[in-house]
Formats: C-alpha cells, structure tokens, sequence
C-alpha cells in the first residue's frame, strides 16, 4: 500500500495499448496490491479515476469514484468503482463536449467530446462480472479511464483547441486544487 507517482504526460508508457489482466489472477494478491497503489494514489491526488498506466502498470484495470471532489465541485457522485478488462458499449451516436482534467496532463483542462450515455462491462477484483449502463459525468469518466488504457489522453480528443488550457486561466476557483 503506497502512495506512488504520478506518470505525466510525455511519458512513452501512457501511449502504449496496455495488456488485459490474466484471467487466473483475479482475488490475486498482485490484484490487490496494485489496487491499493493505485487506490491510495487517485486519493492523495484527489482524481475522480485513475488508469493503472498512470502508476507505470500497463495492464486493462482502473478505478473511479466522485463524491465531494474539490477537483470536480457539484458533480453527480460516482460509486468507487475497480472495472478490470473493460468493454465500452456506446448506446447512441452522439457525442456531448464537456470539460476534463487528468493527473496526468496537471494543471490543464480541455473540453472533450464524449457519449453521453454507454454500457460497460468487465470484472471487478474477485472476477465478478459487472455490467452497467450510465450517463452523465459516470459515462465520461469511464470513457477518460478506459482511453487510458488504449494509450489515449484527453487532450488527443479535443475538437477545437481554443478550449484546452490552464485551469488557473480557465477555472480560476479550481486552480489550486488542480495544480499538483
Ligand atoms: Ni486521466
């Protein structure tokens, strides 16, 4: 159980597809132990998410949870969340812009485009089967984790890139939550 650095972008890592996790070493304590890594490293950092790349790991595992985040003020809450080997399912065409940060680009904010609504599936820590279907802020987080894993960071995404810049010159009030 650690606290472990962050991996920035510039990184070559963060732009590999990483692997899935072996199917025999779910409930493993490799498992657990790069959960509670990344667990304590997604606290300490105060993210909504974290992508195992993002701890150097290059394996199809993230974590998620939002409750009163001082990095995403007045979001929806999001359940804590370990979806390993995910699959994404949009289940409409469109796609909706709204604003990103990520530990891993600090400091910076962009406006992504995103479904608004989606199924995932995959498997928590014990190999049990999850299977959702959401919206809103939990359908572009998951979308944001699970980019991570196929080498993806948000701002490759952005449309239009007036509109990826400083949080301190974008969201003044966020700025000194979303500078570490
Ligand atoms: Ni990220």
């Amino acid at each position: 159980m650690a606290i472990r650095p962050i991996v920035k972008m510039g990184t070559p890592s963060l732009f590999e597809v990483s692997v899935p996790w072996p199917e025999d070493k779910f409930d493993s304590t490799e498992l657990h132990a790069l959960l509670s890594d990344m667990k304590d490293s997604m606290i300490a950092a105060s993210g909504a998410g974290l992508a195992a790349p993002q701890i150097g790991e290059n394996f199809r595992v993230v974590i998620f949870e939002v409750g009163d985040n001082p990095r995403y003020p007045g979001r929806e809450h999001i359940p804590f969340t370990v979806l390993v080997n995910p699959q994404l399912t949009p289940v409409t065409d469109e796609l909706v812009d709204d604003w990103e940060g990520c530990l891993s680009v600090p400091g910076m904010r962009g406006l992504v485009p995103r479904f608004p609504r989606l199924r995932y599936q995959g498997f928590d820590q014990f190999g049990g089967p999850i299977d959702r279907t959401v919206g809103g802020f939990h359908a572009r987080v998951v979308q944001h984790e699970v980019d991570h894993l196929d080498g993806i960071l948000y701002p490759m995404r952005i449309r239009d890139m007036s509109k990826f810049g400083f949080t301190e010159v974008l969201f003044p009030d966020l700025a000194d939550t979303d500078d570490d």
